[in-house]
């Protein structure tokens, strides 16, 4: 065997090697540019090697991780832990585990070695989880708090109104008794949403596409978003796979978060909404993901926001969050929130298009 033939068998050997690994593996020269990615690698990132290669990994794996860089010399030196990062990937947010991996001084031109694997689903899948557990016991409360304040205050209610029609028109009891309706009034639209949290009117699906519902929100909104000072982009894919959804639900879920980043940017901004449809190795989604310029979720409250009652606004009821993630968990869907790097918070919606997926690579 020739010298040359020698070392193509040992390279495909390698690559061979390199292929059966059941983690992403990138290999980087010098100038941080990506030599080689193995078959995991691509599978996780759902790219081909042509699109890698020859480019630097800062430029094509975004950190959306504060504080943390794609290319930390000080880490290369010594080889680390996992990291759990998130990061974008042609506009695709990936939770990625990673490290880095060591490389004998001096061998050949590859510089560093980064090890990685996708555990963007299984997070999302344990936050998921963990929230709707904590739901349950919450709604059976609320749901009983709820019914028992409403009857009390139909009563209440008639006899206000009786006392008032007693009343002269222009007196200031009679006054006094409309500011008590409107107290009233709050009180009532606070049970219902409670009730509809506690217990949510059963779901009506039909296969529908996403996007009408959503520009219809958008464009309903259109006044408040002017008044406010917010630029809108839309960026909505042109067809979307039809999915179960029963319309009036998926509306208000919608709304809520509109509303939430409308709140979020009191003094203007931008309002970036997507929508798409994704294809991971076990499944298809349709995503809606909505990146507002706002003040972004405190770190401290970054566990609370989808709790029932949990509001940092003044007149905030605390349910538009927890009412949502209810609607999408009846819909089979998932929804996550991220603040952004640059300033502002990210809700993405993920919802399963029910059709088997063609495109599972494993199989
Ligand atoms: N886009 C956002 N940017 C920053 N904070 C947000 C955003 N969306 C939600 N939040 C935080 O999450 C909290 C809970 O939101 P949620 O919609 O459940 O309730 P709320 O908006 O306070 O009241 P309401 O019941 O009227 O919707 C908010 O009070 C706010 O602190
Ligand atoms: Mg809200």
């Amino acid at each position: 065997m020739s010298e040359s033939t020698l070392a193509k068998s040992s390279e495909q050997l390698a690559v061979h090697l390199l292929d059966s690994l059941d983690f992403g593996m990138i290999a980087l020269d010098r100038e941080h540019r990506i030599l080689h990615a193995n078959r995991k690698g691509l599978e996780i990132l759902d790219t081909s090697s042509t699109s890698l290669v020859g480019r630097e990994i800062a430029d094509v794996l975004l950190s959306r991780t504060p504080g943390f860089s794609l290319w930390p010399d000080a880490q290369l030196l010594a080889p680390g832990e996992f990291q759990e990062v998130m990061l974008e990937f042609e506009g695709r947010e990936l939770i990625l585990q990673l490290r880095w991996l060591e490389v004998a001084p001096g061998e050949r031109e590859i510089h560093a070695i980064l090890a990685f694997d996708d555990v963007t689903e299984t997070m999302g899948e344990i936050e998921f989880q963990r929230t709707v557990d904590r739901f349950s016991s919450v709604g059976e409360l609320s749901a009983v708090i709820a019914h028992e304040i409403r009857n009390p205050l139909t009563g209440i209610r008639t006899t206000i109104q009786y006392v008032a029609s007693k009343l002269e028109d222009k007196s200031q009891l009679r006054s006094d008794l409309g500011d008590s309706i409107t107290e009233l009034d709050r009180i009532e639209q606070f049970t219902t949403d409670l009730l509809q949290f506690a217990r949510p009117k059963s779901m009506q699906l039909e296969e529908d596409d996403l996007s009408p519902i959503l520009s219809k929100v958008l464009d309903n909104l259109d006044q408040s978003f002017k008044a406010a000072g917010i630029t809108v982009k839309r960026e909505l894919a042109d067809s979307l796979p039809a999915i179960p959804i029963d319309p009036d639900a998926i509306q208000q879920v919608f709304l809520n978060i509109v509303l939430n980043a409308i709140e979020a940017m009191p003094t203007g901004g931008q309002f970036r909404v997507s929508t798409s449809s994704r294809r991971y190795r076990s499944r298809q989604a349709v995503e809606v993901a909505f990146h507002d310029t706002g003040c972004g979720i405190p770190e401290e409250v970054f566990d609370k926001v989808f709790d029932p009652f949990f509001t940092t606004r003044p007149n905030g009821t605390g349910l538009g969050l927890s009412i949502s993630l209810q609607i999408i968990k009846e819909h089979g869907g998932r929804i996550n929130m991220r603040n952004r790097a640059g300033g502002g918070a990210t809700f993405r919606l993920s919802f399963p298009v029910p059709v088997p997926s063609d495109g599972d690579r494993r199989s």
